[in-house]
């Protein structure tokens, strides 16, 4: 049985103490009502050492949002795999689509990336979406398929136990406008056939692919119920524990 995960993506969101509060907040709802899912909350870097004390021994796990496609030394404010690791977080969200947009992260900086932080034990979420335009052409899953050779391909069967990936479509993130659920399963029955061609179906059937772009309480217990979507990457809603709990909750 592959997991069941929501993971929620801060972005450049909340100061030090109220990410402090926020994951405390957390903390608390799940340990009153232990969840039916993994659950994992990526933060802005500053918030990675202290959170990482906060959710030890906790059912939350801890990620970053990036990380540098360089091992170390002079490259001045990046953040290296090896540094995440060591704050104590056990992810790292890879290829999200503000960062391939307004960071022009492409495939090769990606793939540089993914090696890096599978290198330094981190479990990386890699996000695959398209934009609208390609969208309205019908080329989704030309793009999707692409975004998965051009940076995932060369991994081996091993590797890929330590990726999750995350369906984002572009004109779903932070818009409201979600992906029906019809239009999720589509999408992730595609991926797994995809990532079965080139890994083979046992390891394609055991790799959890999450939904992300406008997920809420109150459209992510139909959209999880496909049998292709494993859970949630939740941007927005993530920020209040209430919302992030009622997402969690979907899987009960
Ligand atoms: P959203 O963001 O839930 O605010 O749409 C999702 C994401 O970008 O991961």
């Amino acid at each position: 049985m592959r997991k069941k995960i929501v993971a929620g993506n801060w972005k450049m969101n909340l100061s030090l103490q109220e990410g402090v509060a926020l994951a405390n907040d957390l903390k608390a709802a799940l340990a009153a009502e232990t969840p039916n899912c993994d659950v994992v909350i990526c933060t802005p870097f500053i918030h990675l050492a202290t959170l990482a004390a906060v959710t030890e021994g906790t059912v939350i796990g801890l990620g970053a949002e990036n990380c540098a496609d360089k091992e170390k030394g002079a490259y001045t404010g990046e953040v290296s795999a090896s540094q995440v690791k060591s704050t104590g977080a056990q992810y790292v969200i890879l290829g999200h689509s503000e960062r391939r947009a307004y960071y022009h992260e492409t495939a090769e900086i990606l793939k540089a990336k993914l090696h890096l932080a599978l290198d330094n034990g981190l479990k990386v979420i890699f996000c695959i979406g398209e934009v609208l335009e390609e969208r309205e052409a019908g080329k989704q899953n030309e793009v999707v398929a692409r975004q998965l050779a051009d940076s995932l391909f060369d991994l081996t069967a091993e590797q890929l136990k330590n990726v999750v990936l995350a369906y984002e479509p572009v004109w779903a993130i932070g818009t409201g406008k979600t992906a029906t659920a019809e239009q999720a399963e589509d999408m992730h029955a595609f991926i797994r056939g995809v990532m079965a061609g080139r890994f083979g179906e046992p390891a394609a059937e055991e790799l959890s692919i999450l939904y992300g772009g406008s997920c809420k309480p109150s459209n992510a217990k139909e959209i999880f119920s496909k049998p292709d979507v494993d859970g949630g990457l939740i941007g927005g809603a993530s920020l209040k524990c209430a919302d992030f709990k009622g997402i969690i909750d979907a899987w009960k």
